[in-house]
């Protein structure tokens, strides 16, 4: 099930077949630039281009959600949409929550606190997630958490924790009404 917020509407820039497009973005609160295919999409960019590997690959379908990075506050998966669609934006990874002395963000240190991961591959797109999640301001009690979180697979399990750190992080109260 897809339950992320609808991604902003952009169209991809058009250009000759086989050009490379240039491309401004804001990584992490930096500037990036770029020249690139018009095929790559944001995950490959991420990763390959702009060494931000703690964004994940897992089905590169949009399915599993380990890919999941903010584009402007709101969550995206980043392997559905091509990297120049993305000029302009604002793009948040794993890497760019924790403050620049070091400290973690709060949904950071709660993941850790609740022993929210296992294998930790889910977790930075299960991070990402939370964080537009709130943003969203949506979930009201554990089940909206668990609802609007379904679209991040975890393949240990770590859901129970996964949403407690949330909650926590949320204030929620921790049953459901
Ligand atoms: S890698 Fe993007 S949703 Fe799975
Ligand atoms: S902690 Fe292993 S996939 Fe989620």
């Amino acid at each position: 099930m897809q339950t992320q917020a609808d991604p902003p509407v952009r169209q991809a820039p058009s250009a000759p077949s086989g050009a490379r497009i240039p491309l401004h973005l804001e990584l992490n609160g930096r500037p990036f630039d770029i020249e690139i295919e018009p095929w790559v999409t944001l995950l490959d960019l991420l990763r390959e281009h702009a060494d931000l590997t703690g964004v994940k690959k897992g089905c590169d379908h949009g399915q599993c959600g380990a890919c999941t990075v903010l584009l402007d506050g709101k969550r995206v998966n980043s392997c559905l949409m091509l990297a120049v669609v993305a000029d302009g934006a604002k793009i948040t990874t794993i890497e760019g929550l924790a403050a620049v002395d070091g400290t973690l963000d709060p949904l950071q240190q709660a993941f850790i606190d609740h022993d929210a991961f296992q294998c930790g591959y889910c977790t930075p797109g299960q991070i990402c997630s939370a964080r537009g999640l709130i943003a969203e301001g949506r979930a009201q009690c554990r089940d909206d958490v668990r609802e609007l979180m379904s679209g991040n697979l975890c393949r240990c399990g770590a859901y129970s924790n996964i949403t407690d750190a949330i909650v926590d992080v949320m204030q929620l109260r921790k049953a459901a009404p």
